[in-house]
């Protein structure tokens, strides 16, 4: 074919590389009536035959009887038809956001609803074992419920994120989980322990950390198994960590635990202590065995006597009401 030709030529005209790489969603073809008819008319026909992918092919007929400018008046139309093209695709974009939206909002609710499933089956797990431990161990009576409302109070008081709060309080009631693997002769032996059952006993915070190594999802409950016998001043154990080494969680469950203990009869005491001598061993502990912040947290609530209504208002926080309903607003 002559070279003058080959812009004409659709076949060209697409093989241009910008059309090849990013096809245009609309071509319009003006065939003009009045001149060069049956150009035109193949033109659109062979543009129409090999368009590329994705594109909208819009002939646009025009028949010149009037004698106006052919340039100015094809040009005119089609700018009134590409604006119309324009707008009409804007609407179908308006409709597929619209639907995509939808589509989103139905795919977020779904995800919600599976983590709301998710966390409920946490949940269930950790209640499942800490009532499974709770069943082998000494500290019976509520013990590791105590602990859940103890840390949660002491957690929300200083501060804490509320998922780190909610985290840390169910996490608390397995901080015994490693005592399933210590013998009965250690772990029910009415006295007092001898240095090598002591050594024993110790374990059960390296084996309850293996216990709950099962995910991330269960890192905090690690935490607070292995370090809770933790001390403020390094002398604990099983690693002899010092200050803000411990996490935080293990630091509120260790005073927590403790409190709770001092509570409790043992066969070396066997009159508990009241909340108010209870309280004293516990300031005293200040920077020693415990952190000093959440010992802190500990006098606040102390004085807006916050344990002695957890404790005795236990049987409904276990069926569902909120601890801040129990403590005033200011405690909560
Ligand atoms: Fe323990
Ligand atoms: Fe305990």
């Amino acid at each position: 074919m002559h070279r003058s030709y080959q812009s004409f030529w659709p076949g060209n005209l697409l093989n241009i590389p910008a059309i090849q790489k990013t096809p245009p969603w609309l071509i319009i073809v003006i065939v003009v009536f009045a001149v060069g008819c049956a150009f035109g008319i193949w033109q659109a026909a062979e543009i129409a035959r090999l368009k590329p992918k994705g594109a909208d092919i819009r002939p646009l007929w025009y028949l010149n009887v009037i004698g106006a400018s052919t340039t100015i008046t094809v040009s005119i139309l089609a700018m009134v038809f590409v604006l119309k093209e324009i707008r009409d695709k804007m609407k179908m974009l308006e409709t597929w956001n619209e639907e995509l939206e939808d589509k989103v909002e139905a795919s977020v609710e779904a995800l919600l609803q599976s983590e709301e499933k998710l966390k409920r089956s946490r949940l269930i797990t950790i209640y499942s074992l800490a009532a499974a431990c709770e069943a082998r161990d000494t500290d019976t009576g509520d013990h590791i419920h105590r602990i859940r409302f103890y840390c949660e109070a002491l957690a929300r008081k200083m501060g804490l994120s509320e998922d780190l709060v909610q985290e840390l309080s169910h996490f608390s009631t397995l901080h015994d989980i490693g005592k399933v693997h210590i013998p009965d002769r250690i772990l029910l032996k009415p006295g007092k322990l001898t240095d090598e059952e002591w050594e024993i006993m110790k374990t059960h915070t390296v084996k309850g950390e293996r216990i709950l190594a099962g995910g991330e999802e269960f890192r905090t409950g690690m935490q607070i198994a292995r370090w809770h016998h933790e001390n403020w001043d390094g002398s604990g154990y099983p690693d002899g960590l010092k200050g803000e080494y411990i996490p935080i969680s293990a630091r509120i469950v260790k005073l927590a635990d403790v409190l709770d203990a001092l509570l409790m009869s043992r066969c070396y005491r066997p009159i508990p202590f009241t909340l108010e001598q209870a309280a004293e061993t516990v300031v005293a502990m200040k920077g020693k065995e415990l952190d000093p912040d959440v010992v802190e947290a500990f006098e606040h609530l102390f004085q807006q006597n916050a344990f002695k209504k957890i404790r005795e208002d236990l049987p409904l926080l276990l069926k569902g009401i909120p601890l801040a309903d129990i403590l005033s607003p200011d405690e909560g």
